[in-house]
């Protein structure tokens, strides 16, 4: 197969307060680490961008570290409710399900239902899905998660979300953050996908529903693909991947698109971040969060956003 493109690969693990110390950047960093090198090596075997970004997302989804599947953070009542999307560029197809329960992998409904005709599910249709496709069901609660949601329960959810990432200091210090998991690839063949998938905010209302499985948080057209993290309310209320995404569609580069959206988004008081590629291979990611945890693969080297400066920066390669 002649390679006309280099891949590209850009993912996250959320986005947040900061992490604790030194020892939190450098386990977050490893973990990413592996998760880019494996799924980049299966772009360069030919894999598809949609492929790679499902096979990335279910990386990041059995990660107990991050707020996706496994390691998935508590709603109030004490469950846990998963929503999951998959947007391929080229067929501009988004598929996705919302408050999904009991499985391991949100992300493989998503890819179920990118042939549907019904393409977002909410929690009782999922469950349907689940039992129809023979689905083992699975419990993705951590100990670290649980040890978290009791916590706030003691101080009557004083909090208004989860740990970005399942961190024992984190909890222990009570330190806010948010998490979702997101991949976006570029595949040889020069087509675009993108997923993400997250627990939610942890500690929300029962039945709130995510950016992620939206428009808002996970978006791809031929031209530019973006995944977001961070408040899901204020992605919404930004409309921040596709507002991105169309912007590259409508002829800005991906580094003018994002800087574009986060001079708004800094002057709305958002809080969130954003990852992204263009049909160009260019690499970008943008933050008004404290921390941005994402990892890429720009062909020749893995690279990171992990120590960006605080406060808003946009920046990309
Ligand atoms: N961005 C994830 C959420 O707010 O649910």
């Amino acid at each position: 197969m002649s390679n006309r493109v280099q891949p590209k690969l850009i993912i996250h693990g959320g986005a947040g307060s900061s992490l604790k110390g030194k020892g939190g950047v450098d386990a977050v960093r490893q973990s990413l680490y592996q998760i880019v090198r494996e799924v980049y090596a299966l772009l360069l075997t030919g894999a598809v961008a949609k492929e790679a970004v499902v096979k990335g997302c279910q990386l990041l989804e059995d990660a107990p570290r991050f707020n996706a599947g496994t390691g998935s953070v508590l709603q109030s009542d004490g469950q846990i409710r998963m929503s999951a999307s998959l947007m391929d560029g080229v067929a501009q197809r988004f598929s996705g399900v919302i408050n999904a329960s009991r499985l391991k992998n949100p992300i493989d409904l998503a890819l179920f239902l990118q042939n549907s005709p019904d393409r977002v599910l909410s929690d009782q249709g999922a469950a349907y899905l689940l039992r129809e496709l023979a689905i083992p069901t699975y419990d993705p609660l951590t100990d670290i998660r649980l040890q978290e949601w009791i916590q706030e329960r003691e101080g009557n959810f004083s909090k208004e979300m989860a740990g970005v990432v399942a961190e024992k200091e984190l909890v222990e210090a009570g330190e806010p953050g948010r998490g979702t998991i997101g991949v976006v690839a570029l595949d040889s063949q020069g087509h675009l996908a993108v997923g993400t998938s997250t627990g939610g905010k942890g500690f929300e209302r029962i039945g709130r529903v995510s950016d992620s499985a939206m428009p808002a948080g996970n978006y791809a057209t031929p031209q530019a693909g973006i995944s977001c993290t961070g408040i899901g309310e204020d992605i919404i209320d930004e409309c921040l991947a596709a507002r991105i995404v169309v912007r590259v569609t409508d002829g800005l580069s991906l580094y003018q698109a994002l800087e574009r959206s986060f001079a708004e988004a800094i002057r709305n008081q958002r809080d969130f971040g954003a990852i992204g590629l263009d049909c160009t291979g260019a690499i970008g990611w943008g933050k008004t969060s404290e921390v941005l945890l994402a990892a890429y693969h720009n062909g020749t080297e893995i690279g990171d956003t992990l120590e960006l400066a605080n406060g808003m920066v946009v920046g990309g390669c």
